[in-house]
């Protein structure tokens, strides 16, 4: 059983479809949600489903609270620093984080939430999607694992968009994260 924490600086509402989808699979668990942000929505998500949460200040913190809970595989879902080294090294090709764009268009420093719906639109595209990937030293630079697409629509406003794409996100993540584990 791979123990996994979630990383999340916002809301979290892919951090609350995986912690479900876990719930009762034999595979892996969530056993802890870490954020950067004191105030991010994910923090309660996580407990009210009984999933202990932290916000930390400091990576320092972080490893000692991944070790305290005996982390095996980690998942970024809408968190936006970068991870260090030390992470990196410790969790290697056990961590992967979701974009909300078809890598490598519309990624890399800055380009998140919002940001990217809105570039995504402004260029014209017909088409974007989400990319699930392994997270290396560069933003939205590592391995993909997999892509999935959806419609730009001519009306589409940012929030339109946005919802298509969380709807994507909510539907694959963790099958995803399942097939990766399972390996
Ligand atoms: C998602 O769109 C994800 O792709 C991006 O940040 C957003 C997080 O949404 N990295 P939520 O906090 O899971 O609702």
């Amino acid at each position: 059983m791979m123990r996994i924490a979630i990383f999340a600086s916002g809301s979290g509402s892919n951090a609350e479809r995986i912690i479900e989808h876990f719930a009762s699979s034999d595979l892996g668990r969530v056993v802890l949600l870490l954020s950067d942000n004191p105030n991010a929505r994910a923090l309660q998500r996580a407990s009210d489903r009984g999933v202990p949460a932290h916000f930390f200040s400091d990576w320092a913190e972080a490893m000692g609270l991944l070790q305290e809970y005996n982390i095996d595989y980690i998942v970024l879902a809408g968190f936006l620093r970068l991870v260090p080294s030390a992470v990196l090294d410790k969790f290697k090709e056990k961590i992967v984080n979701i974009h909300p764009a078809l890598l490598p268009a519309y990624g890399g420093k800055g380009m998140y939430g919002d940001r990217v719906h809105r570039a995504v639109i402004a260029a014209g595209e017909k088409q974007s999607g989400i990319t699930i990937h392994r997270v290396n030293a560069r933003y939205d630079e590592g391995d993909i694992l997999a892509q999935f697409t959806c419609p730009v629509l001519p009306d589409d406003t940012v929030e339109t968009l946005a919802e298509r794409i969380h709807a994507l996100e909510h539907t694959h993540f963790s099958e995803i994260i399942e097939k990766d584990i399972k390996l």
